[in-house]
């Protein structure tokens, strides 16, 4: 028993000494920075908004951006709730943040309170993409941002959790002045879309694995196999979605391709969440995610699917 006592005290002072020596507080932004409006921005930021931030922070139970348990964090390590995006004074976090301060999360990792936060790292996302996220979170043109004073739980770490978030906070360098891809060159636009719509993140070998910066050298880049919560904690697992004809995507037509995202229907099969249906996406933009997948390097990972 003393044995076991024994080693249980050093493990906590282990944990203790790592927990310390992480940083867990980051500088934040001075920069001064004010979001440009104009009816296409409006719109165009939301689209982006349902196909990037809606997947986590859009709450299908009562249609508003109240937030969501993240189901896929590992109990072990704590529980994980996405954030109340509403214009709620009390709840909400976008009246709490000014636009440099969104565009600095969304740029590094790190909030306006200094902690690091990986959740909406798009370390590549254009400053233009950026600006007109901001100008749809803060306007009235949806119902689903109006006030809610609720939350849905507030995000708490167990020990382990701690350690792993302190040993993997690494925010990335501010950087400004991206360009989103011009339609005229499709694969560098689909490459893009496949980066800063997430489809990567999902698709790859492990959430935990990500390369963020250069998204292409992820591991087992979008050759599936994850297993995902799906609706009411189902298991589901992410497709193999490079061009091989066997285990990819490569036997898919164009039309097949497009049905599957926006509609949520494969050829062999109607796709679960958390498959988002991307219905917001324009048809060159669709165009230009399929031209660049077919020039990813086939991937022989055969996926087991249950
Ligand atoms: C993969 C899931 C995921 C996606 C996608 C996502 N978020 Fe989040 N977001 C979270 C989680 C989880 C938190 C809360 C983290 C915490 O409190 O520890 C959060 C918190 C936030 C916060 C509050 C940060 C704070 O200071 O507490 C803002 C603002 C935010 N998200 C904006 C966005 C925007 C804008 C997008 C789309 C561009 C987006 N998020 C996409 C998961 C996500
Ligand atoms: C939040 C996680 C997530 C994101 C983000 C995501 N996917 Fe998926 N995707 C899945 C899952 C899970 C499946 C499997 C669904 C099933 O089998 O029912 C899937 C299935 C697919 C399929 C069907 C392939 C087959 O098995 O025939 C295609 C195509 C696809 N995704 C493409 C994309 C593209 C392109 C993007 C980005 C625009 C994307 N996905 C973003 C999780 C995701």
């Amino acid at each position: 028993m003393k044995k076991y006592k024994l080693i249980a005290a050093i493990s906590v002072i282990i944990a203790g000494v790592i927990i310390a020596s992480c940083k867990t507080q980051f500088a934040t932004t001075k920069e001064r920075f004010t979001a440009a409006e104009s009816p296409r921005a409006l719109e165009h930021g939301r689209n982006l908004v349902y196909s990037i931030c809606a997947g986590c922070h859009y709450n299908r139970g009562v249609n508003k951006f109240i937030g969501n348990q993240i189901e896929d964090v590992p109990g072990i390590a704590g529980k994980v709730y996405s954030a109340n995006l509403t214009h709620s004074k009390t709840h909400g976090l976008i009246p709490r943040y000014s636009d440099a301060e969104i565009k600095y999360l969304l740029k590094t990792g790190v909030g306006r309170d200094g902690r690091f936060l990986s959740y909406m790292l798009r370390p590549n996302m254009s400053d233009e993409d950026i600006n007109d996220i901001i100008i749809f979170l803060r306007s009235n043109a949806d119902p689903a941002l109006a006030a809610a004073d609720t939350t849905i739980g507030l995000t708490h770490f167990t020990t382990i959790g701690k350690m792993y978030m302190g040993m993997h906070a690494d925010p990335v360098p501010y950087k400004t002045g991206i360009k989103r891809p011009s339609e005229s060159n499709p694969a560098a636009l689909g490459y893009y879309l496949v980066d800063n719509l997430g489809c990567f993140h999902c698709h790859s070998k492990s959430l935990t694995s990500l390369n963020l910066i250069n998204p292409d050298q992820t591991k087992g880049y979008l050759a599936g196999g994850i297993k995902l919560k799906g609706e009411k904690g189902m298991e589901v697992v992410a497709s193999n979605i490079t061009p091989d004809k066997n285990a990819g995507i490569g036997n898919y037509t164009r039309q097949q391709f497009s049905k599957a995202l926006k509609d949520g229907e494969a050829p062999d099969r109607k796709l679960h969440p958390p498959m988002p249906k991307f219905d917001r996406l324009s048809d060159r933009e669709i165009d230009a995610i399929y031209a660049y997948l077919q020039t990813v390097p086939p991937n022989g990972h055969k996926v087991e699917r249950n």
